[in-house]
């Protein structure tokens, strides 16, 4: 059984003092909450802030993107050391955003990977498909692509660790959600592929997120697919509310 698992990702919102109340009123709610494994992303800024609200619970602290060198001369970057270093245990790479302006490529998302896994960090990677490409129906191909060649080289060990986020760019903050049948079958190629680039077991042990307009009243639906895992949530995620109820309709 895979243990869903429910991250918030803020995006660039929120100054420390927003971000900790977040925080501290998502952890107040979600005290009981055992059964789902939730992870708050807050931008760098308020790791520390936030990491130190959720420091002894259940919940945990992810980024939203590092430099794959341990360090040196790349002014602006963060490694996953530093991530570590303050309580991190998750790191989202290669959102949909991060590939469209920022022009990160399949490489350097595998890069990222295998450099936090080494570091003790779990990956979330995140692939989808644009609307362009869904209606001129390469959703498969193109999702096929980024799964293997961002997960490409891994050690089963490491492999079995990993996180993937489907995030249909079409869905991301639009409002305009994948169907559960829609977001059913590109998780079930995704496992598809992944036994592909790995094998069949450790391809049944990855989870998989949904992300794209999760809301309260569609997560329930959404999770209850059978290669759902839990979500990616973005603007959802930045009300403490509407973020503790997408967490319960993983339970
Ligand atoms: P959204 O964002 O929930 O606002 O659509 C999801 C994401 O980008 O991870």
């Amino acid at each position: 059984m895979r243990k869903k698992v429910i991250a918030g990702n803020w995006k660039m919102n929120k100054l420390t003092a927003e971000a900790v109340e977040l925080a501290a009123a998502v952890k107040e709610s979600l005290a009981q909450c055992a059964d789902v494994e939730v992870i708050l992303c807050p931008p760098f800024t308020a790791l520390k802030g936030v990491g130190d609200v959720v420091a002894g619970s259940q919940i945990k602290l992810g980024a939203q993107n590092m430099h794959w060198e341990k360090e040196g001369a790349f002014t602006g970057e963060i490694s996953p050391g530093m991530l570590k270093d303050l309580g991190c245990q998750y790191v989202i790479l290669g959102h949909s955003e991060r590939r469209q302006y920022f022009h990160e490529t399949d490489m350097v998302v595998n890069r990222k990977a295998k450099a936090a896994l080494s570091a003790g960090l779990i990956p979330i990677v995140c692939v989808g498909e644009t609307l362009e490409q869904r209606e001129t129906n390469q959703t498969e191909d193109v999702v096929t692509t980024q799964v293997t060649k961002s997960l490409a080289g891994l050690d089963e060990s490491a492999f079995r660790r990993v996180v993937v986020a489907y995030e249909p760019v079409w869905a991301i903050g639009t409002g305009r959600t994948a169907t559960p049948a829609q977001a059913q079958a590109v998780h079930a190629l995704i496992r598809q592929v992944l036994a592909k680039v790995c094998n069949p077991g450790a391809a049944q042990a990855v989870r998989i997120q949904y992300g794209g307009s999760v809301k309260a009243a569609n997560a329930k639906e959404l999770f209850s697919q059978p290669d759902i895992d839990g979500g990616l949530i973005g603007g959802a995620a930045l009300d403490a509310a509407s973020f503790v109820d997408i967490v319960k309709a993983g339970v």
